[in-house]
């Protein structure tokens, strides 16, 4: 049987593309990372690839500010790299552009992405600052497909964080990471199992 071939996208510090990595380093996530691309030059997740040998690739938004969408447009690119890698799963991790339909399309329910809260609460940026801003007793973090609209596709995994008192922005941020790197890795393992049914919204899981 051949083995998942992933496309991970990020923007910044991938520590989900590390414990990734390190799942399947480690035999626990049978899948292989075909390549790994940003939209942004010279960050951390980039440089974590190079260090364990992956295919890193910088795809600059400003080379094609000049089109008539750009966002598409970068899509098409960044849809032609994945193809011409062969991927199976787009994991967005960490991955802060929106994507167009171009992509959405191309890969229905082949795209998955981690949210640091329990979604539909505190969709978009800095969600765990409006989780602490709202007041809430219990933030956690989501993966989910997606689908065109911010943040909103079907749930495949959840797992709730207590909020403690006093908890800086960065207090929670970390709590919640430390839940994100082990939920992400356990949903693209289901996936690669072939064990998630979609109906609608819900995401159930068969047995193996
Ligand atoms: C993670 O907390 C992830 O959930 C969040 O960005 C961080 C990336 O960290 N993603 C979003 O907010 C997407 N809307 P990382 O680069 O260390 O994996």
């Amino acid at each position: 049987m051949s083995v998942l071939r992933l496309g991970v996208l990020v923007s910044g510090r991938g520590s989900n593309l590390q414990a990734i990595i390190n799942e399947i380093e480690a035999g626990t996530l049978k899948a292989e990372i075909a390549v790994v691309i940003s939209n942004k030059h010279g960050v951390p997740a980039l440089d974590r690839a190079e260090r364990h040998g992956l295919n890193a690739v910088f795809l600059d938004p400003k080379a094609v500010a000049d089109t008539p969408d750009p966002r598409q447009t970068y899509d098409q690119i960044l849809l032609e790299t994945l193809q011409r890698h062969q991927v199976q799963l787009v994991v967005l991790a960490g991955y802060m552009k929106m994507i167009t339909s171009i992509l959405i399309d191309s890969y229905e329910l082949r795209i998955m992405n981690i949210h640091p809260s329990l979604l539909p609460s505190f969709p978009g940026l800095h969600a765990q600052r409006q989780a602490l801003h709202h007041g809430v007793k219990v933030a956690g973090c989501t993966v989910h497909f997606v689908t065109e609209g911010m943040d909103t596709g079907p749930i495949i995994l959840q797992q709730a964080v207590p909020v403690e008192e006093g908890d800086t922005e960065e207090d929670l941020s970390e709590r919640i990471l430390k839940v994100e790197h082990d939920l992400f890795p356990r949903a693209i393992r289901l996936f690669a199992e072939g064990r998630l049914r979609v109906t609608g919204r819900t995401v159930r899981l068969s047995d193996a």
